[in-house]
């Protein structure tokens, strides 16, 4: 049986045009969670639905080494990442993130956190406005490094740098540049520590990202590369900081939602299922990729080895067969959710350990709700007239003014 294929030579643009709702208005079109179309000159599947993201997260079907673009390897991930790695490498590569994820090292950071967000929003009130997304950035880099055991040298240059390496995978000219050169002075920094670790001229915490990465021994007993382990003690500290994204457009659902921010206030909602929902909601990857391990047939469809195969991470969260009223902000609807694997994936969906499902989601839901619960019941603030809008083509996509907010004024404990 043939594929639902769209017809024409190329399909780059529309993908940039539509982002992240190009692969669910095809599946709408084709009424089908599997079609055919064509990426930057390739072929290319994309699934979407709940089969189609258990079909995606089979690694006996589907691999992810040599599966990202280049301009997203160089700037978002980094060389050698676990991203990039398949079988018994990824599986003991996954172990080492997953090992610091335990509850106690997430206690710490929790504890972290709030004491950032006491400090940093006294600071505040002497201020008349500020952007939250920026702000946060600051909280965030300086309490990643502190959990991870980074001594953090020039805390607005690292933050600078952490922002450039996820702005900018899809920007064009000089951002895009900007990124990958910040990847580099990025990675010259933590491989500096990591040599220090390794010959003992520096004393990181021993639970921290900085000691554990460098202390690992891949399956071959080795100690992984200087340069690898400064990718991934990276791929702590810059999606820690992008949490900051996550911020922006709950502070933007509190304002645009008001009785939902009230019944968090009275202790009637719950900030798990508000946090869920922005997650949910708002739109932040639009799909993951992976390559076609080898031929295979599913549903009739012939899936060749090598195709670059996409996810549809934003359609899944958006789509009507898996969501009632998917483009409504109605964070109770995860009163009755099932706990899916793979319908609620805005960080990629199936199993932590054997597959690439987000190392940090843990860490994103527990940063996002003492945020919120900062934002809900510590703080009073205005948010002031701006652009509240945001993109569903550009990525990342944030609302537009950043989320401007002013008369920061700190309520009592
Ligand atoms: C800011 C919100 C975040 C979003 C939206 C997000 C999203 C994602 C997505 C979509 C993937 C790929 C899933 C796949 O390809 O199947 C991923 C992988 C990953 N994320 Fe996150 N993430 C976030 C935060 C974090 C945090 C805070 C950390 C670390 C503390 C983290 C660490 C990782 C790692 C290490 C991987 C690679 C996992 C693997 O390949 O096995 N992420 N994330």
């Amino acid at each position: 049986m043939s594929m639902p294929k769209e017809e024409g030579l190329d399909h780059s643009l529309a993908f940039l045009k539509e982002g992240y709702e190009f692969i669910l208005h095809r599946r709408k079109s084709f009424q089908s969670n599997v079609f055919e179309t064509t990426l930057l000159g390739k072929k290319a599947i994309c699934l979407g639905g709940k089969e189609g993201a258990a079909l995606f997260y089979d690694p006996d079907k589907f691999i992810r080494g040599g599966a990202a673009p280049n301009r997203l390897v160089k700037t978002l991930f980094g060389e050698g990442g676990v991203q990039t790695l398949d079988g018994e490498q990824h599986r003991n590569r996954k172990a080492m993130f997953m090992s610091i994820m335990t509850k106690t090292h997430l206690q710490q950071l929790d504890k972290l956190l709030e004491s950032e967000w006491e400090k940093t929003s006294e600071q505040w009130e002497k201020i008349d406005q500020l952007t939250l997304y920026e702000e946060s950035q600051k909280i965030l880099m300086k309490v990643a490094c502190d959990w991870a055991g980074v001594p953090l040298d020039d805390a607005n240059k690292r933050t600078e740098q952490m922002r450039c390496l996820f702005e900018s995978p899809a920007a064009v000219g000089p951002a895009h540049w900007k990124g990958r050169t910040s990847r580099s002075k990025a990675e010259d920094w933590i491989a500096g520590l990591v040599e220090q670790v390794r010959n003992g001229n520096l004393h990181a915490t021993k639970e921290g990202a900085l000691r554990v990465f460098s202390e690992h021994r891949d399956s071959d007993g080795k100690l992984l590369p200087v340069r690898v382990v400064a990718v991934e003690v990276l791929n702590i500290l810059r999606p820690i900081v992008a949490i900051s994204i996550y911020i922006a457009f709950a502070a933007l659902a509190l304002h645009q939602f008001p009785g939902e921010r009230e019944r968090l206030k009275k202790g009637d909602g719950s900030i798990r299922r508000f946090v869920q929902e922005v997650r949910r909601f708002y739109p932040f990857f639009p799909a993951t990729m992976a390559k076609v391990k080898q031929d295979f047939e599913w549903e009739g469809y012939q899936f060749k080895e090598g195709t670059l195969t996409l996810l549809d991470l934003y359609g899944n969260n958006h789509d009507p067969h898996l969501w009632e009223q998917p483009d409504l902000f109605r964070p109770d609807r995860f009163l009755d959710w099932k706990e899916s694997p793979f319908d609620f994936i805005p960080q990629g969906g199936g199993d932590f350990d054997m597959g690439h499902r987000c190392a940090g989601e843990w860490v994103t839901i527990q940063v996002m709700e003492v945020s919120v619960d900062f934002l809900v019941n510590r703080l009073q603030y205005n948010v002031s007239e701006q652009d509240y809008s945001y993109s569903h083509s550009s990525m990342p996509s944030m609302p537009k003014s950043q989320m401007i907010l002013s008369d920061v004024q700190k309520t009592s404990n």
